[in-house]
């Protein structure tokens, strides 16, 4: 079988990330054999490759946290009803979905039925369910709320965008970039603001006298937090579940203490790890039938064979993306 590995942490992926063949691997007693059958690249993984991520690499480490895939052998402690079924593979950061076959513990996959694109399966562990908890775990959100997402077209806030309009939340949606507009408007967002020069006094006027309940903060340092927790209701919520600058978000200290706006964070594996199996399978299950009723998805790009493993990751590392990359057996690329 092929794998994709990390060899080094840090420096350029071109050298630090190999493929390569290994004899499949046998299921211990409660493991299972997956067959992938597509596995995104996330920043997420990047960070990883770098050394900048909530879990450091133990070379040579896996590559690849999520995917889905079909069970095509199970361990003796495993009900060999398993075998055939398709999972979602959970991010661990210890095995590897970048691979054409992976041994996984039972314990980190979820059975899906339906007949959802596949492709759209394997990013479900990771944004959807981020989107998911962003809108569910922090502020009880009613209908007719307000909430606000910077980086609103990346793929979580694509499924931000399409969950609350799902419950009939607002949203307003920063962006960075002009052209990402139309996309994000079209998911649903009721309000699109485009970063920039004044943000602060034209999210206002956009609201026109509106306020957030809760704002999803993914671009980290100064700005445009400081702008945007201007329109967060005094006793509101902040969440930061991403620091695209690399800087840790800064909460002006006028709405953190006099306006009582709370500060808080979302990290998937301290998701996946907290929440009960239950509950994890009944979201999953949710998630993958939204997928398939077409209700979220996020868009892609392009999709790679393993072997063109450096091409992929200079085309997700790439600035002006405008859709997921990942990686499916050769032969199916789309
Ligand atoms: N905390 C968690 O557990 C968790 C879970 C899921 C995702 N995340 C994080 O959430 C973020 C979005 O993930 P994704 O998979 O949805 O991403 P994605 O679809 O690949 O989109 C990347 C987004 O990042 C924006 N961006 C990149 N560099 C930026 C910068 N310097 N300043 C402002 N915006 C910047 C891009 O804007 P342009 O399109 O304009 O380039 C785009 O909106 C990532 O940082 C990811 O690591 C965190």
């Amino acid at each position: 079988m092929n794998k994709i590995i990390l060899t080094a942490v840090g420096g350029n992926t071109d050298e630090t990330v190999a493929l390569v063949q290994e004899p499949t691997p046998t299921p211990g007693a409660d493991e299972v054999l997956v067959a992938v059958e597509a596995a995104p690249v996330n920043n997420a993984d990047l960070l990883f490759a770098a050394g900048w991520f909530g879990v450091y690499p133990q070379v040579p480490n896996a590559m690849g946290a999520e995917g889905v895939g079909r069970v095509i052998a199970v361990g003796a402690g495993v009900s060999s009803s398993l075998v055939g079924e398709r999972v979602l593979v959970l991010p661990t950061f210890v095995q590897g979905t970048w691979a054409d076959q992976v041994v996984v513990p039972v314990s980190t996959v979820v059975p899906v039925t339906g007949k959802a694109d596949p492709l759209q399966l394997a990013m479900l562990p990771v944004n959807p369910a981020t989107a998911y908890s962003l809108l569910h775990d922090y502020v009880d959100l009613r209908a007719g709320d307000w909430v606000g997402i910077d980086m609103a077209n990346s793929a979580v806030g694509q499924y931000v965008i399409a969950l609350a309009k799902k419950a009939g939340v607002n949203v307003l949606a920063v962006v960075r970039r002009e052209e990402t507009v139309p996309l994000v408007r079209e998911l649903g967002a009721t309000l699109v603001v485009v970063d920039g020069e004044d943000l602060g006094d034209r999210v206002a006027q956009a609201l026109d006298g509106k306020q957030l309940r809760l704002l999803l903060e993914g671009v980290g340092g100064t700005e445009p937090l400081e702008q945007l927790a201007r329109s967060v209701e005094a006793g509101g919520t902040v969440v930061a579940f991403s620091a695209a600058t690399g800087q840790s978000p800064a909460l002006p200290l006028a709405d953190l203490i006099y306006r009582g706006v709370s500060l808080r964070s979302f990290f998937i594996l301290n998701w996946i790890r907290t929440t009960p199996r239950a509950e994890l399978e009944r979201i999953y299950a949710e998630l993958a039938e939204l997928v398939e009723q077409n209700v979220i998805n996020a868009t892609v790009e392009a999709t790679y064979p393993l072997a063109k493993h450096q091409e992929a990751l200079a085309h997700a590392a790439r600035t002006g993306r405008t859709g997921k990359i990942l990686f499916v057996p050769a032969g199916t690329t789309r």
